[in-house]
């Protein structure tokens, strides 16, 4: 099969399209034949060799695709069909024609949606997820337009709870509201700090969804409410703080968690994409559909250069997505 190989770890030149076995499924997998693979941050990370996969998993790039059952695995438990459509999260291996997956991290394909907006779900949507909010709190997501944001946005919405939004550019706010979201802050050209503190009439936001960091940890603390939880789920802005982040989170008696999906074991991933499927996956295929996956643009495996550079541009507003059968 082809797949996306990195020989020398650097640059989006140093991916290279390459014909590699087709992955057996092991005991407990279905084999996939990608039709499509989206895009995620950490690819980046990973290609310039900073984000190795766990050990054991394939050190192919990609960790969601949309496709078809093309063949099964022993041990089996569950009654999926050749040419069933699903969409799985993965550990690693998407950036190809075949993957192996383990049958629990596997959703059936909403009738509705395209392969390619299936792939734009499993990675983006259940980190979001992971993110519980109540209803009428006001949740804080910064990069409204990336994968996760506009995931984030949505589910917040759904929840009940009132999302507002940080961005670099104001189509990507416009955006964003269109998704969802009740105010949003450039913060490249305002404060959202102010923004923040006149939209909850000065008490803050009780979540931020936080994957800036470093750069921005102040002005994340000055607007976190009292008794507020800050989740960082990345580090764009930085992994380092110089400052009393301690004594301002303590006089706030705010909560600052990490969260990070890929490392989590398959039992854990196998109940939150078991709690998605039941709770979140339906509002994707109502008529109306509540939820939608958004698509920023499309590319053959062959383009997959030009793809990452686009990503790392920061100019895509929600997801990249590669179709390997094209290749
Ligand atoms: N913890 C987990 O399990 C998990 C899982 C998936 C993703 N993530 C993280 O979630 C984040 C988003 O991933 P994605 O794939 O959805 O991203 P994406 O679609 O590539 O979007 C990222 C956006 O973030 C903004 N940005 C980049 N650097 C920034 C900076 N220094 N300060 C402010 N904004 C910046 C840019 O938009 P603007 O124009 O608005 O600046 C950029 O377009 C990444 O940090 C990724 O590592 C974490």
């Amino acid at each position: 099969m082809q797949a996306v190989c990195v020989d020398v770890p650097g640059g989006p030149e140093n991916l290279l399209l390459r014909a590699v076995p087709r992955p057996p499924p092991k005991d407990g997998e279905v084999l996939i034949k990608v039709n499509a693979a989206a895009l995620n941050r950490a690819d980046l990370l990973q290609r310039r060799g900073l984000y190795p996969p766990p050990p054991g998993e394939s050190d192919i790039i990609g960790l969601e695709v949309a496709g078809t059952v093309d063949s099964l695995g022993p041990g089996l438990k569950r009654n999926w069909k050749l040419a069933d459509r699903v969409m799985a999260l993965l550990s690693g291996g998407g950036y190809a024609e075949y993957v192996s997956v383990p049958e629990e991290l596997l959703m059936p394909i909403p009738s509705n949606l395209t392969f390619s907006q299936a792939a734009a779900v499993p990675e983006a949507w259940l980190t979001a997820f992971q993110l519980l909010v109540k209803e009428g709190e006001v949740v804080l997501v910064h990069a409204a337009a990336s994968g996760v944001g506009t995931a984030a946005i949505q589910l917040v919405r759904l929840l009940g709870a009132v999302p507002i939004v940080t961005a670099g550019n104001q189509e990507k706010l416009q955006m964003a509201e269109k998704l969802g979201a009740s105010a949003g802050f450039n913060y490249k050209e305002e404060d959202f700090v102010q923004g923040v503190h006149d939209f909850t009439g000065g008490k803050g936001a009780n979540v931020i969804l936080d994957c800036i960091g470093g750069c921005n940890w102040e002005k994340n603390v000055n607007v976190l409410a009292v008794d507020g939880r800050w989740v960082l789920y990345g580090t764009m802005g930085g992994r380092s703080v110089n400052g009393d982040l301690l004594g301002k989170l303590l006089s706030k008696r705010g909560h600052l968690l990490g969260s990070l999906l890929r490392s989590r074991s398959l039992q854990y991933k196998s109940d939150l994409v078991a709690a998605f499927s039941q709770k979140v996956l339906p509002y994707f295929s109502g008529q109306p559909a509540l939820l939608r996956p958004v698509i920023d643009s499309t590319y053959k495996l062959q383009d997959i250069q030009d793809a990452h550079r686009h990503m790392e541009a920061n100019r895509n507003m929600g997801k990249i997505v590669i179709n390997p059968q094209s290749a």
